[in-house]
């Protein structure tokens, strides 16, 4: 699904890292010039950011913490598949604990999993510490998880599932939706910048697309097991083995990302 979410969603992705590129393109304070930029991905998931973070900024050797020992077998294939291997180097830390060291960063980077965190406000904390004075933090998040049958006939079963989703991440205790610029900003953080990305992808999509729409749809279904009605279930099903022959999907979603320095 992650996987799917960087090839699907790619042109967001290259932009985002463009901009992240330019913003850490001056050495922050403390840094000796000699020295490679330093970049920690905190829930690096399968290395998305770890990946594209090492490619485009020149040199930098990158920590990729995550608590999921699975993501980070995967995140380490990729990354020596990809001839980047020397420069990502994997850490397993459950971030709701004690931190393991992971500074001095010049870059501390989390895409789509501060809202995992028990506590957000303290894992902010803990990143200014991993970083330089001037760092750069970047924490990418989204509202919902991607739409894909809007405007079809099947529209009002998908907003059903988001609806019962969005209850269930509520108990769940994910912070979805969190005053994230007030986060930042208290956990002293200063330039604080929001800018909000909305992708919208029309047809005719690329298999990836169709591939991603069923990958979603699915594990939406199963994550709903108890909480729709059973008619409800089994059109998910159906609607997401039907993927690949549909001329009608669409790619709703909108991430924002914030920016803020040490
Ligand atoms: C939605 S994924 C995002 C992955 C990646 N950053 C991306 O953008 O594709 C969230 C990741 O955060 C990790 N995670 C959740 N809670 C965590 C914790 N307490 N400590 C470390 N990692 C955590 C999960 O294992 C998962 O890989």
């Amino acid at each position: 699904m992650l996987d799917l979410d960087a090839e699907v969603l790619h042109e967001y992705h290259r932009e985002l890292i463009g901009w992240v590129g330019q913003e850490s393109a001056d050495r922050p304070q403390g840094r000796p010039a000699a020295d490679r930029p330093r970049v920690v991905d905190l829930g690096a998931g399968s290395g998305t950011g770890s990946l594209a973070l090492a490619r485009e900024l020149p040199g930098a050797e990158v920590t990729a913490v995550d608590v999921d020992p699975d993501m980070l077998a995967h995140l380490r294939a990729r990354a020596d598949a990809a001839g980047l291997g020397d420069r990502i180097r994997t850490v397993e830390a459950d971030l709701d604990a004690a931190w393991p060291p992971l500074g001095p960063a010049d870059v501390v980077w989390a895409a789509s999993s501060m809202h995992h965190m028990a506590d957000p406000g303290r894992a902010l904390a803990s990143a200014l510490r991993v970083l330089r004075p001037g760092g750069l933090l970047v924490v990418a998040e989204l509202e919902s998880f991607p739409r894909f049958l809007t405007g079809t006939a099947d529209e009002g079963l998908e907003d059903r599932a988001h609806a019962e989703l969005a209850r269930r991440r509520h108990e769940a205790g994910l912070h979805m939706r969190a005053d994230w610029a007030g986060l930042i900003a208290g956990a002293g953080f200063s330039a604080v910048t929001e800018r909000r990305f909305e992708i919208s992808l029309r047809p005719p999509l690329s298999p990836a697309a169709a591939r991603y729409a069923e990958v979603a749809l699915l594990r939406m279904r199963h994550g709903l097991e108890e909480r729709l009605a059973p008619t409800d279930l089994a059109a998910l099903e159906k609607i997401a083995a039907g993927m690949g022959g549909r001329s009608d999907l669409t790619v709703r979603t909108t991430r924002t990302v914030w920016l803020a320095r040490a």
